[in-house]
């Protein structure tokens, strides 16, 4: 018998026993129902801003599976348009396997959704991509986004947005570093602020494949979150100059092992040889993305209209990190490493506020702070006791 599940106002079937991997006959996995509800917000937040001025909208979601996505993203876009009395918006929902378009098309029947704005295809997203540009793009395959890059950027429209799910956690994170290097040609840490540094792999890669085709591509939402990273960003045609000051955000962040301190430097300032302030050599990761992942003002606009404080608070933290610049540390490491008090992560704020810095709280966990402070232990060891 087929589970029914409830997402929001979605209802689909998908077949019992689901095993969450590649092999399960049609995936559907409620852990990313987080994943699911940002981005019917940051979609549905590009949409209000081109409605009024646009006669046609298109989404693809380039990998469905059971269709949930799609339907939510139908029933996001049919609010706006019965608000703004116009209709213009047309899914493509897309897999490569038979079984789940043969599913999301049932799910489609299920949820009275039918007619001229969906269009199914059963396709390799690849070749999806190569005939087809869209203004929002939803890549969430099993594992990386990276390979369907190429074909994305080839064609992609200026201005459209690209969601993309990487589940490869392990490489980015550092547990894998010759998979990361052969994927996304960069060096990992296996440090504190892992997750920060894969997520600015992740969008040093994008940008390197996107100049390729002379696009950039200019991050708006980026967040880890359990087993994954989810990138929102727009792909923008732009001269050859544009490009070239826009791969100027890529660089490497230069890390001590001993005593924690870590910079960003260009890809040009890079020196094996330097030594951090303790007088250790540093490691190094990336190359890496150096500039802001989030764009702090669309960031602000998702707020209210997220119908959940956790939402909020998510998005909230995700603006503030961007407003402030800097890079992340564990308070927890940096008082391990000094064996000095864990101070409160809003204490630590506030002291470095005083002295002039930009702190913040950021999402890759409580006891982590990001700020414009060149921290060490040396500096944290003259706050807590
Ligand atoms: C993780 S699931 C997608 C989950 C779905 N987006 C959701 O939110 O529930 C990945 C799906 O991508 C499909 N897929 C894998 N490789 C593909 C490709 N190259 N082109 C199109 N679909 C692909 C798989 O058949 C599978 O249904
Ligand atoms: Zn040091």
């Amino acid at each position: 018998m087929p589970d029914l599940i409830r997402e929001e106002d979605t209802t689909i079937k998908v077949p019992d026993s689901q095993d969450l991997t590649r092999k399960a006959e049609v995936f559907y996995n409620p852990e990313m129902k987080f994943n699911r509800d940002l981005s019917c917000l940051v979609l549905a937040e590009d949409f209000k801003s081109r409605i009024k001025k646009r006669d046609s909208y298109t989404v693809c979601d380039s990998m469905a599976a059971s269709g949930i996505r799609a339907i939510r993203y139908f029933k996001e876009l049919e609010k706006i348009e019965r608000k703004f009395k116009k209709k213009i918006f047309a899914i493509w929902l897309n897999d490569i396997k038979k079984d789940a378009l043969d599913a999301a098309k049932k799910n489609l029947k299920l949820n009275r959704i039918a007619g001229k704005k969906i269009v199914l295809s059963n396709e390799n997203a690849k070749t999806l991509f190569s005939g087809n540009r869209f203004d929002f793009t939803d890549i969430d395959p099993f594992g990386s986004s990276v390979y369907y890059l190429d074909s994305f950027f080839g064609n992609s429209m200026h201005n459209g947005l690209l969601a993309a799910t990487y589940t490869d956690t392990a490489p980015l994170c550092g547990t894998y570093p010759n998979t990361c290097l052969i994927r996304y040609f960069a060096k990992p840490a296996r440090i504190d602020n892992m997750h920060e540094i894969g997520l600015r792999i992740l969008i040093a890669k994008t940008n390197i494949i996107a100049a390729m085709h002379e696009k950039t591509y200019s991050p708006l939402v980026s967040f880890s979150r359990r087993h994954y990273f989810r990138l929102f960003g727009r792909a923008k045609k732009s001269s050859k100059g544009t490009i070239k000051e826009h791969l100027n955000n890529i660089g490497y962040m230069l890390y001590c092992k001993k005593c924690m301190e870590r910079k960003f430097v260009g890809l040009e300032l890079f020196s094996q040889k330097d030594k951090c302030s303790c007088g250790e050599n540093y490691d190094y990761a990336g190359p890496l993305w150096t500039g802001n992942l989030n764009d702090s003002d669309f960031c602000d606009r998702l707020i209210p209209c997220a119908n959940d404080e956790k939402m909020k608070e998510f998005i909230e933290m995700l603006a503030e990190e961007s407003r402030n610049g800097g890079i992340c540390y564990s308070i927890h490491e940096l008082a391990k490493k000094t064996k000095k008090d864990v101070l409160k992560t809003g204490k630590l704020i506030s002291v470095l506020q005083k002295q002039g810095f930009n702190a913040s709280c950021c999402h890759f966990g409580g006891h982590f702070v990001k700020t414009d402070k060149m921290l060490n232990g040396k500096e944290y060891g003259k706050i807590a006791h």
